[in-house]
């Protein structure tokens, strides 16, 4: 396993690999590894000759007031965790190599980016797009994997790779649950014990949603999911929508696939959940 800090070494080893006929799979995320990461790498594994992971803490997808400094960043553990997937390169750049100082342009696009999390986070998801068509570029990876929990994210991703008519496919992997049923996730290391208990009872009120999701109608779904989900001790919801699982607007009666996606704040940890729902 090699470990690559600058744009130039992993675009010319790369294009190598490319040119040889290898089929290149990328992960792209921002460290802390856990579960969810693993089987993104896995399913690259099976299908790429090559597997490349990105390690890098995007400035550009954190708000002023949020956790970018407090990010967890286990260099170790996550470089141990590639290691032993047998993963190919590790792309680890620094802040400077992915955005010098003279760095100008972004990617938006604003029907995607300004509703759900959009609507609480303004700048992430043009900071989330940025990054990842610099990567996708840098990589040449003819695949790229991405986890479901955040639904809004892959759309993101898909849509900008079909638009921009990028080589690329978009893969989508499942949300990595634990047993509890609390999805997996980096920021879960913010979480006491007791939030972590707590936190579980997510996804079993999106469980009991989907159960319903053929009998009831859907402002009844949303405003027993909202009502169950206050109950939760120190829980502020920031939204839970229901939206089509093809463009994300809003699910009417007529939806046969919708997503119930939510975001809590338990404590000051901020935490995402969805459940696709089909008639
Ligand atoms: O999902 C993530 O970890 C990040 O948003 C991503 C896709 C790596 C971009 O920084």
């Amino acid at each position: 396993m090699k470990v690559i800090k600058t744009v130039s070494e992993l675009q010319k080893i790369a294009f190598k690999h490319l040119k040889n006929g290898d089929e290149i799979g990328l992960v792209p995320t921002m460290g802390a590894l856990h579960q969810g990461h693993e089987s993104l790498i896995l399913k690259s594994k099976k299908n790429d000759d090559v597997t490349i992971v990105s390690i890098f803490v995007n400035p550009a997808q954190f708000g002023p007031n949020e956790d970018y400094l407090k990010y967890p960043r286990p260099t170790t553990k996550d470089l141990q965790l590639c290691k032993k997937n047998h993963v190919d390169y590790v792309f680890m750049p620094t802040l400077n190599e992915m955005f010098p100082n003279n760095h100008k342009t972004f990617v938006e696009v604003p029907d995607l980016q300004n509703i759900m999390c959009g609507k609480f986070r303004p700048t992430h998801f043009r900071g989330v797009a940025t990054v990842v068509v610099k990567l996708l570029n840098i990589s040449y990876a003819c695949n790229a994997y991405f986890g479901m929990k955040d639904f809004q994210q892959f759309k993101l991703i898909e849509t900008i790779v079909k638009d921009l008519n990028f080589k690329t496919k978009v893969i989508s992997c499942p949300i990595v649950r634990e047993k509890s049923g609390l999805a997996i996730s980096s920021r879960n290391l913010y979480l006491s014990t007791q939030e972590k208990e707590i936190s579980s009872k997510i996804s079993k009120i999106l469980k009991e949603a989907l159960r319903d999701f053929k009998n009831k109608n859907l402002s009844y779904l949303k405003k027993t999911t909202v009502n169950k989900l206050n109950k939760i001790p120190h829980i502020k919801i920031d939204y839970v929508d229901i939206v089509n699982f093809k463009d994300l607007s809003f699910a009417d009666k007529d939806t046969k696939k919708a997503v119930l996606a939510v975001a809590v704040w338990i404590g000051k940890t901020r935490l995402i959940d969805n459940i696709i729902m089909t008639k």
